[in-house]
């Protein structure tokens, strides 16, 4: 998860991570100006800063400015890794219990939601290096794995192990060829097919027992 470096820094590494995992990435500085899920991020970071020093009001005004300006809701509350990027954007939802880990990859329509009015934790923890697909939906206190990538259009109910692929309604885990097998476009977005994060040097993964039927 993150850990602490400046802001500026914080900044110019956001536009880092576009111009790395978005093929049709332009210029920094127009990436800078104009990518509205860069923008929802930094705004967040204001946001969850006035929410930690108990200066609430202000968080939520500033968080739903940004929602405003945006189209990202994302509750000030919300923890989100670095170098977290909400591409194209638009219709992204955030609750307030959700954990978001670093080198998260999201998409437009996205909820990372709750399923009980019950204040605490209600809302998913996505493990690092998560991929989210356009229009998913993971709705409650459950956890998805680091690596894990979620289809587009799914809603996910259920914990996804590490490094699994979930797909449907509701989302079950589906295996997938290897890396160099990828035959989608939508999972070979750009030639260095950023909606996988192969480690050719990581050790086997441990055989775990799913929370969701394999198909
Ligand atoms: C889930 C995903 C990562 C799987 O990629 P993959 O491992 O290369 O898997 P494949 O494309 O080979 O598909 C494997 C199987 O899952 C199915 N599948 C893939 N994505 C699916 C989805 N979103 N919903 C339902 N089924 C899906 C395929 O039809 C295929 O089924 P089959 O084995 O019966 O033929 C990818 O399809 C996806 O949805 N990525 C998100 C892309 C996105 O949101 N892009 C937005 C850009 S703006």
């Amino acid at each position: 998860m993150a850990s602490e470096i400046g802001a500026l820094a914080r900044a110019l590494e956001d536009v880092r991570t576009v111009q790395k995992r978005d093929p049709a990435a332009p210029a920094w500085w127009v990436i800078a100006g104009s990518y509205q899920g860069v923008h929802a991020v930094w705004y967040h970071r204001v946001a969850h800063w006035l929410w930690q020093r108990n200066m609430r009001s202000y968080a939520r005004l500033l968080s739903q400015y940004a929602r405003r300006v945006t189209g990202i809701e994302i509750h000030p509350g919300a923890q989100l890794g670095r170098r977290v990027f909400i591409d194209h954007g638009s219709g992204v939802v955030i609750g307030e219990t959700a954990v978001v880990g670093d080198d998260v990859l999201m998409f437009n329509g996205i909820n990372l939601g709750g399923t009980t009015m019950s204040p605490g934790k209600r809302h998913p923890t996505i493990g690092d290096r998560v991929v989210i697909g356009a229009g998913a939906k993971v709705l409650g206190p459950l956890r998805v794995g680091p690596d894990a990538r979620i289809g587009a259009n799914a809603v996910v109910v259920k914990d996804v192990p590490d490094g699994a692929t979930a797909v449907g309604i509701p989302a079950v885990i589906r295996n997938h060829p290897g890396p160099t097998e990828a035959s989608t476009a939508a999972s070979a977005v750009d030639s260095g097919d950023s909606h996988r994060h192969p480690n050719p040097d990581a050790p086997p993964e441990p055989v775990r027992e799913p929370a969701m039927y394999y198909i």
